[in-house]
């Protein structure tokens, strides 16, 4: 059974428990002796088969099930000595406080297990208990327990402090765009929806380079209110050109103006978008493609950027034709919040190279899907054959060489890991590690409580900052505890995959900007700290990087 669906099972008994104990307490207390028995029966049964989910879940790794043997594990020992030996209303209802702390620690905090929140757990149950028995000194004892604890537990993390860094010298541009975002409304298949927009088109004026140019890019803001930014996504540019405002930059405000000029050092597919209001600026249309040739272009080449704009997928369908024999590559390229499937039907094809780096070796394939997470970009190659050919996405035809069926949506979907030829590994001692654990949370930072996307149990911007030495060889372990995927991004690096839940990578190194950590996902992977700066670290579902799900990696 995959481990997260022994999370799932997990939670649910932990519920069903928690509920069973207070049922049967209540049932107790008002006199219901047969419905306290049986309700207090199911409670232990429950309360026991955690045993079972909570050891195969300290299997799957430790982050899975640290709370719920440090703190929930205790918790519902005492429930069970208590309930049983004692019998009555109060022990059966302390047993459902107990429990139910234990479940509000996973559900609220999760991983790690700290001294304040454990406190905090034992210190609600004995206001509970104070209040049931109508003890007062208990209570009075309980009560400030529990106070000191919630100071003790919600204390903040140290606060990052910003350095900058000046932009490098890059020479004379040899490539000039200027890029006005602005409110308007763009026509999508017939229909008229309002935008946010680069130069009046969604997606915004594609930026296509050849290596050795020197781009120059200046932004201007007419009338976007929150700021704008650019950041070029994957394109690891210096510090200073990564548009993160708050970071590297100030926001561009209406009326305002910011330069950006950095080399293409590096051919790929990539994109740009803004940083500022970052999930509603995307999707609201503030994005567009950044694509760098190795050399002149020969063949077709054809870039397929694929948004939802106010519920209607982009780009609308497009026909080319394409003699037999001619090279083709289709740059995927996913600015959604959300994993898409594409699927290339009528040719065999290769992955020639993900997230911008070409993949060693890589081996037709056909009748196999993609699936590009968000953020994430796909090269696939072909030769155009005799026939039509056509690329779908989530089973809409999306660019086609003639008339083609889309094809079953059962197609298998290709798990890079194991595709194409590996090498050695560039090295194999790390200077730093660091453990990232994916999960919701409740955070108490802001003017309001909310309930966060968080990483290690703390939401932006009270995540500690990673904190690294140039040159230092890094591993990242990242672990998602959540019930949703998380498409990790790290800026101003690609990282190389290790492996994910404890499976080495196998295939052509897999050197990654963007990429899907699922529920229950344990990925490592390891990069080069050699672009000093401060780099934000987060979820590109831009809406969990908003709830909270951002750090920073910085340079000492
Ligand atoms: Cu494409 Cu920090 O983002
Ligand atoms: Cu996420």
């Amino acid at each position: 059974m995959s481990t997260a669906s022994v999370l799932v099972i997990d939670l649910l008994i932990a519920v069903l428990a928690a509920a069973g104990w207070l049922a049967g307490g209540a049932a107790a207390a008002t006199g219901h002796r047969r419905a306290a028995l049986g309700l207090g029966l199911a409670a232990l049964v429950a309360t026991l088969a955690r045993a079972v989910t909570v050891v195969a879940l300290a299997r799957a790794g430790w982050w899975f099930a640290a709370e719920k043997v440090v703190i929930a594990g205790p918790l519902s020992l005492a429930a069970i000595v208590v309930a049983v030996a004692r019998r009555t209303p109060a022990a059966l209802l302390f047993a459902g406080y107990a429990t139910t702390a234990g479940l509000l620690v996973t559900v609220l905090h999760g991983y790690p297990v700290t001294p304040g929140v454990a406190l905090l757990a034992v210190a609600g149950v004995a206001v509970a208990t104070g209040i049931t028995r109508r003890s007062r000194p208990t209570l009075v004892v309980a009560a400030l327990a529990l106070v000191a604890a919630t100071g003790f537990a919600i204390r903040p993390a140290p606060t990052v402090h910003h350095h900058s860094y000046s932009a490098a010298e890059v020479g004379t541009p040899t490539k000039r765009f200027t890029l006005t975002a602005a409110t308007t409304t763009v026509e999508v298949d017939g229909h008229d929806v309002a935008a946010w927009a680069f130069n009046g088109q969604v997606p915004g004026p594609a930026l296509v380079a050849t290596v050795g140019d020197v781009l120059e890019v200046t932004l201007r803001n007419q009338d976007i209110g929150q700021g704008v930014t650019l950041h070029w996504h994957g394109y690891d540019v210096p510090n200073a050109m990564d548009g993160v405002p708050g970071v590297t930059q100030a926001a561009v405000l209406p009326g305002q103006e910011f330069v950006y000029r950095f080399r293409a050092d590096r051919p790929g597919t990539y994109w740009y978008h803004t940083h500022e209001a970052s999930d509603e600026g995307v999707r609201m249309g503030l994005y567009g493609t950044l694509v760098v040739h190795p050399a002149p272009v020969t063949g077709l080449d054809v870039t397929v950027p694929v948004h939802t704009l106010s519920g209607r997928p982009l780009p609308t369908f497009s026909q080319a034709s394409a003699v037999a024999g001619t090279p083709v590559r289709l740059r995927l390229i996913n600015t959604d919040n959300t994993t898409h499937r594409y699927a290339l039907a009528e040719t065999a094809f290769l992955v020639a190279a993900i997230d911008g780096r070409d993949l060693q070796g890589p081996t037709p394939l056909s009748r196999t899907a993609v699936l590009v997470p968000a953020g994430g970009r796909y090269d696939l190659t072909f030769t155009a054959p005799a026939g039509p050919v056509g690329l779908f996405v989530d089973g809409r035809p999306v660019w086609a060489t003639g008339h083609v069926a889309a094809p079953p949506s059962g197609w298998p979907a290709l798990d890079p890991l194991i595709y194409g030829t590996p090498a050695p590994a560039p090295w194999s001692g790390y200077d730093k590690s660091f453990t990232l654990v994916l999960d919701r949370g409740l955070d108490l930072h802001g003017l309001l409580p909310r309930y966060a996307h968080t990483v290690n149990g703390a939401a932006d911007p009270d995540i500690p900052p990673e904190i690294v030495h140039l040159g230092d060889r890094v591993k990242f372990t990242i672990v998602n505890r959540s019930a949703v995927v998380h498409p990790w991004h790290l800026h101003g690096h690609h990282v190389l995959v290790l492996s994910r839940n404890g499976k080495p990578s196998t295939g052509s190194p897999l050197w990654l900007d963007s990429f899907d950590v699922r529920p229950g996902d344990v990925w490592e992977v390891t990069f080069l700290a050699d672009n000093p700066g401060m780099w934000a670290n987060h979820c590109h579902n831009l809406s969990h990087a908003a709830a909270g799900m951002m750090l920073h990696l910085m340079y000492e």
